[in-house]
């Protein structure tokens, strides 16, 4: 592979977008290169925690403005589609994302990171919208998935202005989850993912899908939902295995 690079450390896969003369801007051999790699570990389902960063400065600068400067309406419409198409893989993926904000996590760059389930930053990066600032909106997600994490009036600060933000301001919107020295993100972002690691697979994907298809419901239907979802863990052998460890005081093997 060209522009993404899979490494494995403590057990933990890490994706690396790595294209950092144009500090890691998804052109669409950059998105086909990534959705090759999403359907390999959707196929193996080997994995229930996955980290994704970028190399060098940034986490992802953006949709690769190059080549979009070129697109016609039917081409542009066919690279949003395309990047709509590998962030909803990533986003019903049956394991937890973990976007590892490094740096400038711009337009696409954030629209990436906001598929992911969750998101840590460095103390370096900073995040924004700025597609406004190009004549055009954000075409990956940033609209629908931004106004959902953080409402629709912070989204909207976001959106119209095009600004940047810093990681600790984009913590205290609600866009990341978690701040950290450069040095310590990927250590704080492994310890999370061994966390998550720890947990029975079948209660953490009852959860992402509980928790994601509830976004599309009323509250009602929601928690109608869960209810379902609740119940059908039960008499499983992982339930078992879980409330059964801690009846006996052990810890569970998942
Ligand atoms: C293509 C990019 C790029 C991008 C940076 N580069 N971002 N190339 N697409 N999105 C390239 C630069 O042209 C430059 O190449 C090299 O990377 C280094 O960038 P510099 O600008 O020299 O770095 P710096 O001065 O540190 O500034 C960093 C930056 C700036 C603030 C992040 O690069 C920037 O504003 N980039 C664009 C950010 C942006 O607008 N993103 C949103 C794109 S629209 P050379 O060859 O000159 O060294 C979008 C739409 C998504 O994402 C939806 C699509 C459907």
């Amino acid at each position: 592979m060209k522009y993404i690079k899979q490494e494995l450390t403590e057990g933990i896969l890490t994706i690396t977008i790595q294209r950092p003369e144009a500090l890691n801007a998804l052109s669409a051999e950059v998105l086909r290169e990534l959705e090759e790699v999403l359907d390999s570990l959707s196929k193996s389902s080997e994995h229930k925690v996955v980290l994704i960063t970028g190399d060098g400065k940034a986490f992802v600068a953006g949709a690769d403005i190059a080549s979009m400067s070129t697109y016609n309406e039917k081409a542009a419409l066919e690279f949003s589609q395309l990047g709509h198409r590998v962030f909803e893989k990533l986003e019903n993926a049956d394991y937890i994302s973990i976007a590892l904000v490094n740096g400038f996590s711009l337009g696409g760059g954030l629209e990436l990171a906001l598929a992911c389930d969750i998101r840590y930053a460095s103390t370096k990066a900073k995040l924004g919208l700025p597609e406004v600032s190009l004549g055009l909106i954000p075409g990956f997600g940033g609209t629908q998935r931004l106004a959902r994490l953080i409402g629709v009036g912070a989204a909207s600060e976001w959106v119209y202005s095009g600004e940047m933000f810093t990681a600790e301001q984009a913590k205290s919107f609600g866009v990341v989850n978690q701040v950290y020295e450069p040095e310590d993100l990927l250590k704080e972002g492994l310890r999370l993912a061994a966390s998550i690691n720890s947990r029975g697979r079948l209660a953490l994907m009852t959860a992402k899908k509980t928790i994601r298809s509830g976004l599309n419901h009323t509250l009602s239907e929601g928690l109608r939902l869960e209810e379902q979802k609740f119940s059908s863990l039960f008499g499983k052998d992982e339930s078992k295995e879980g409330m059964g460890a801690f009846l006996e005081k052990r810890k569970p093997q998942f």
